[in-house]
């Protein structure tokens, strides 16, 4: 939200650092969580493939698994939070991940750690539904955009922090994530140490207050105005009022509030289609197997992690970008500009790959070649994260009318994971048949999802969350 009315920034004059700080940390524990928990699985692919000796339509069903728990988790999170409270869903969260990081670390099988990898793929669900929630709803208004942005920033964090600590421990380990380090091998320490930021996560949801608006909703009025009173300060009152006026116009989170004449509302159906664009132009093939996918091109396993890493690294610099945009060139053309350079580029990385050739079983890419595929695939993860990767997350913010919120956020983020499972599960067998033909298609994605934004995704820069509503009014 650019240029909120004069109120909201009025009363953002009052804010405190302390309330910021907070908010911040929320969001970021839960988002680097998300990130933290979705790829670092990436160094450890090939190393539980060898592990358990397993092909890689196996593989693909194992870390895919994860999120389709994550599916699930984005459509329970909402209904959970209203019942029990944001806090007590939090805490959930982080217990889960909690058990996952150990059970992930130590399985005997390959479905007992697909098992685990859905608990916390559970987990990550609840926190990609619920990190926003909570941050829309102790935030003032003048500041919700750009604190929406941040829980991206905390994702790329989250996954540029597990690559590194693959690569750290693949490096202790002498070089790859199948070696022993004392009783486990690297791949089951990088697993395991997701145990840190769980930890953390249970402890602050433990100290952070319980969210004002979800208090005035269950009746404890009391508790909501101390709430208020200590992180916000300013009218209490005031504040008190807001969140009835608001509460009148909400309804719970049931799918009968999201239908219309075409099943759904259209603008439901558009936020899940900008959901699903987000993912199918394949971003997590990189975030989740690069490694493998550098390996499978004859680079050399510890290169290949440090690869990921500098990646990730491309991946934080374009949210820093887009952060600085999204305000200012609005939501629309960063989309434009973000599926044309990404075209561009996964075209191009697409041509690099069909240079590659295979001599006793392993695949070799020239060098020259090895290069533009390098620079083309950073090129698409710049032009991903300074657009699509901030701006989608930013538009299922603010994008549904009140009434319909709740509802069209859950159905839009589990649309994300579906998509996000779909690409990852398909991803090892579409490698083994054609890495550039895969390529290609993610090509054709980026190119209609142009189209897409072009024809369908009306500006929402500078408008209020109200006037979305009424626009969703008059058209459905
Ligand atoms: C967005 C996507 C997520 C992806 C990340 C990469 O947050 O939703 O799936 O891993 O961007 O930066």
């Amino acid at each position: 939200m650019a240029n909120p009315d004069p109120d909201a920034a009025e009363s953002a004059g009052e804010i405190n650092i302390g309330h910021v700080t907070l908010i911040a940390a929320a969001a970021a524990m839960g988002g680097f969580l998300f990130g933290y928990d979705s790829s670092v699985i990436n160094g450890a692919v090939p190393a539980i493939e060898e592990a358990f000796n397993v092909g890689d339509a196996v593989t693909g069903l194992t870390v895919s698994a994860a999120l389709l728990g994550s599916a699930v988790g984005a459509l329970i999170a909402g209904a959970l939070a209203d019942r029990f409270g944001r806090i007590r869903v939090m805490q959930l969260a982080g217990l889960l991940f909690g058990i996952s990081a150990i059970g992930s670390a130590v399985p005997f099988a390959v479905w007992d750690l697909a098992l685990w990898r859905v608990v916390g793929g559970t987990a990550i669900g609840i926190a990609s539904v619920i990190a926003p929630t909570y941050i829309a709803e102790v935030s003032p208004p003048a500041y919700r955009g750009r604190l929406a942005s941040l829980q991206q920033l905390a994702i790329v964090l989250g996954i540029a922090i597990s690559q590194l600590v693959n690569f750290v421990l693949a490096a202790a380990a002498g070089g790859s994530a199948s070696n022993e380090m004392g009783p486990l091998q690297a791949w089951q320490w990088m697993l395991g140490v997701e145990l840190v930021p769980a930890l953390l996560y249970l402890l602050l949801s433990v100290v952070i207050p319980e969210s004002p608006r979800y208090l005035v909703r269950a009746g404890r009025e009391d508790r909501a105005r101390s709430v208020l009173a200590e992180v916000e300060g300013g009218d209490v009152e005031y504040r008190i009022r807001e969140i009835h006026n608001a509460l009148g116009r909400e309804t719970k989170a049931r799918l009968s509030d999201i239908t219309g004449k075409f099943g759904l509302l259209p603008i439901v159906w558009i936020g899940m289609a900008l959901s699903a664009f987000q993912q199918l132009v394949g971003i997590n093939v990189i975030f989740y197997y690069s490694a493998s996918l550098w390996q499978s091109v004859g680079v050399q396993e510890s290169n290949s992690l440090l690869l990921s890493l500098f990646t990730s690294i491309v991946n934080i610099i374009g949210t820093f970008i887009a952060i600085g945009l999204v305000d200012k060139i609005g939501r629309k053309p960063l989309l434009l500009v973000g599926s044309a350079g990404m075209a561009v580029a996964l075209g191009t990385t697409a041509f690099a790959f069909s240079h590659a050739s295979v001599s006793g079983g392993t695949a070799q890419l020239p060098f020259a070649w090895g290069a533009v595929a390098l620079t083309s695939a950073s090129t698409f993860v710049l032009f991903f994260a300074l657009s699509w990767g901030v701006v989608v997350w930013v538009l299922l913010g603010e994008m549904f009318p009140l009434r319909v919120r709740a509802a069209a956020m859950a159905v839009a983020t589990a649309t994300q994971w579906v998509a996000n499972w779909l690409v990852t599960a398909t991803f090892p067998s579409l490698r083994d048949w054609s890495l550039p033909g895969t390529y290609l298609i993610y090509t054709v994605f980026a190119v209609v999802s142009f189209f897409f934004v072009w024809r369908f995704v009306a500006e929402t820069k500078g408008k209020t969350l109200e006037s979305m509503g009424r626009e969703e009014r008059t058209s459905a």
